[in-house]
């Protein structure tokens, strides 16, 4: 699978102090920085709107979010492609559609996906869809959401991850589309959770020890 090109966070990245952006007071302890803020997502996100239109030409599109962790990134993801659409002569007609999968508990991938709410799958027969996906770690569940899809017979199946971990356990899956590749941390934020907790935040931050232990299954 073909990646393309995306903006790469290096491990020895020490992102931005909290004191530097709006925090919410309940989570000010919990974090440890800034890793993406929010307004750099979204240029990025424009840009990402525009790779998937030039690649995916004018067929209509089945926008499909990932819920929860999707739904910031989904959602301005569709915004831009719909201002494209707004500005071009040549506008991608979308549809949307999500799904709800679960497969993390604490800060661990239990390695069993299960999908767990959303739309029937069989709509999706004969059309182009794209995945919209806030993280891709080891690549187990979009691997296992692939497999899931495939059998009802897409006419293309495409997908776009904000965030793409680098940890040794990959299963080295890659999507088409991602903003940013990340290093081995727990990141939350932008819609991103830890056991529900973080989706309220802003930017993309990582979480420290403390707001692990507090927010613990
Ligand atoms: P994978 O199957 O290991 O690739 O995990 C993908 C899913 O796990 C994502 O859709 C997220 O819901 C969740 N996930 C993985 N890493 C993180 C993280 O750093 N923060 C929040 N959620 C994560």
């Amino acid at each position: 699978m073909s990646q393309s090109k995306c903006i790469k966070i290096s491990d020895d990245d020490k992102g931005y102090p909290l004191e530097m952006f709006c925090i919410p007071k309940h989570y000010e302890n919990h974090l440890s920085h800034v890793m993406i803020p929010k307004g750099l997502i979204d240029d990025r996100t424009e840009k990402l709107a525009k790779d998937i239109k030039e690649k995916l030409s004018d067929e209509p599109l089945v926008c499909l979010c990932v819920l929860k962790g999707g739904y910031k990134f989904f959602a301005d993801l569709v915004d831009h492609l719909k201002s494209m659409n707004n500005v071009q002569n040549d506008p991608i007609p979308l549809k949307v559609d999500f799904i709800r999968l679960r497969s993390y508990v604490d800060d661990k991938s239990t390695g069993d996906v299960e999908v767990i709410g959303g739309d029937a799958l069989h709509h999706l027969e004969g059309k182009n869809v794209l995945i919209v996906e806030d993280i891709v770690d080891t690549g187990k569940t979009m691997q296992y959401l692939l497999r899931k899809l495939q059998v009802h017979n897409p006419k293309s199946i495409n997908v776009v991850s904000l965030l793409v971990k680098r940890t040794p356990l990959s299963v080295g899956y890659k999507p088409d589309f991602a903003g940013f590749e990340i290093p081995n941390h727990f990141v939350i934020g932008y819609a991103l959770d830890y056991n529900e907790y973080f989706r309220d935040l802003q930017h993309v931050c990582v979480i420290n020890e403390a707001g692990k232990l507090k927010y613990a299954s």
